[in-house]
């Protein structure tokens, strides 16, 4: 009974208090302060405790059965379900696989098959990508020109699978000056890091496998490694990165294959593993043989302390690292790279070819040049700049219009924001409310490796907004919060009718 004295409600929050002790009880669940086979409070003593009616247990109970998560036994009370004893069998911290994406919310058609929906002159905070005037056109232009004039016709012609052997050459020079040493054997290109996560799914993954992804996560990912029939360990994260005990525990109960996370600004928390927590997750993954997935996609956007990615760490040469340059070129040129174990590359190759053959040439042979004339760092500076402004502006926004009751975390990097609603509150009703004041926030849902349907937490990107679009944005997100506050007080008010 100690630990549910952690367990706070909200009667005024618009999400069910069942639905909010339910989650509360999945969270004890998921970082392992309830353990398995344990026996959970008798209903009518918890809803005493918590000053609610039995019926609210008994639901949050329920849902929870639902869920897979508790059972019953008759006559004696609700237990928290055990682990799965071996490989294919029922998970239950687990998430199940299935044939298609599935992004969409019940209730909240957020997503349109992978696209959201964003209306017209709405502030979108809601996609991480640049805003088009960032994209280094002209000097694309010019570098277009240049290959075409220099290789004509054989820019149009199939390339090489793995990859357009120059343009390898260039990722190996930019491995080694970044201080990771890489054989052009060993990078495959891709079309873009999505395609990188598939494709390793694709050769490396059979149905029934498990892989750990941190909780919440790219949601890309996910959809990935389920669309090829495998199963999810969420794992618990925390300020500096994944819960080593935890992931002991699962490692030792799952077995899993692969393990997939982004260790520096974490999409969408933000957070940044610290050195510690990356040469303890190494060693265990090395001790396990699991292969650990890094996804890169923002080391380069670290504004204050320089963070550096686990593939530059001594032992990690069994990591597969991606990269992708949508954030900060262009992510309609769909160019990323993956560097990985020469025994994995034939593989990845295979199942690339089945994709799409290869990532196209022209583009290919474009992004060569660009590196070879030092056209990246220059942009890279440039596109830092700006988005660090970005970041200050959303920042100082937040500090002065948010109310103190939403709180956040300062990464110091990345592309957003990941903010939290006070306990028990519901970021897909906030992003309702939120829409009829034209601003679009990524409710916590969106991100949840564990199925979750509601969350406290919501992301904010500040990469598609311009600085005064994001002080305006902010200020509409505070008057849909504070209107949604006076709503429900007047719904709570009482008036006696003397
Ligand atoms: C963490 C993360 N990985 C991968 C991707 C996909 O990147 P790409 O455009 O290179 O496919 C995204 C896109 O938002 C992302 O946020």
């Amino acid at each position: 009974m100690e630990i549910f004295v952690s367990i706070q409600l909200n009667k005024r929050s618009s999400l069910p208090l069942y639905q909010q002790l339910a989650q509360q009880i999945k969270n004890l669940i998921f970082e392992s302060q309830l353990k398995p086979d344990e026996k959970l409070p008798p209903i009518r003593k918890l809803a005493a405790r918590l000053g609610v009616n039995n019926v609210t247990v008994v639901n949050a109970y329920r849902q929870l059965e639902q869920d897979g998560l508790l059972y019953s036994k008759v006559g004696s009370g609700t237990y928290v379900k055990p682990y799965p004893p071996s490989r294919g069998a029922n998970a239950l911290t687990v998430t199940p696989p299935f044939s298609g994406l599935e992004y969409s919310i019940p209730g909240l058609n957020i997503m349109d098959q992978g696209q959201l929906h964003i209306p017209s002159g709405s502030y979108n905070f809601a996609s991480a990508i640049p805003t088009p005037e960032l994209f280094p056109v002209a000097d694309f232009k010019q570098i277009l020109n240049e290959v075409l004039d220099r290789d004509g016709g054989s820019a149009f012609a199939y390339q090489e699978g793995q990859g357009y052997f120059p343009l390898r050459e260039s990722l190996s020079r930019y491995l080694k000056d970044n201080g990771i040493g890489a054989d052009e054997s060993s990078i495959q290109v891709i079309s873009g890091a999505q395609q990188g996560i598939d494709i390793i799914a694709k050769s490396l993954l059979k149905p029934g496998d498990f892989v750990i992804t941190e909780n919440p996560t790219y949601t890309g990912a996910i959809a990935a490694f389920k669309s090829r029939g495998a199963r999810i360990v969420p794992a618990v994260l925390k300020e500096d990165g994944i819960s080593i005990e935890y992931l002991q525990d699962v490692i030792e109960k799952y077995r899993p294959r692969l393990m997939y996370i982004i260790p520096n600004f974490q999409t969408p928390t933000g957070i940044c593993y610290s050195e510690e927590k990356k040469k303890a997750l190494l060693k265990l993954c090395q001790a396990y043989n699991i292969i650990i997935i890094e996804d890169d996609s923002f080391t380069d956007l670290s504004y204050y302390t320089q963070r550096l990615p686990i593939k530059i760490m001594a032992g990690a040469d069994k990591v597969i690292f991606i990269k992708s340059f949508s954030k900060i070129l262009m992510p309609g040129l769909r160019l990323a790279f993956l560097l990985a174990p020469n025994n994995v590359i034939p593989g990845l190759l295979k199942a690339k070819h089945s994709s799409d053959i290869s990532t196209p040439g022209l583009i290919q042979r474009a992004f060569d040049l660009y590196l070879r004339k030092g056209l990246w760092e220059k942009h890279l500076e440039y596109m830092k700049e700006k988005y660090q402004q970005r970041y200050h502006v959303m920042l100082e926004a937040m500090t002065n219009y948010l109310p103190p009751e939403i709180t956040y975390s300062k990464s110091g990097g990345g592309l957003s924001f990941w903010l939290k609603l006070p306990a028990g509150g519901s970021s897909n009703h906030f992003y309702t409310r939120c829409l009829e004041k034209k601003v679009i926030i990524s409710p916590g849902s969106l991100f949840s490796a564990s199925d979750e349907r509601d969350s406290e937490y919501f992301r904010l990107s500040f990469a598609g907004l311009y600085p005064d679009e994001i002080v305006k944005g902010i200020q509409a997100l505070s008057e849909a919060y504070e209107y949604r506050q006076n709503q429900l007080l007047a719904r709570n008010s009482y008036s006696p009718l003397l």
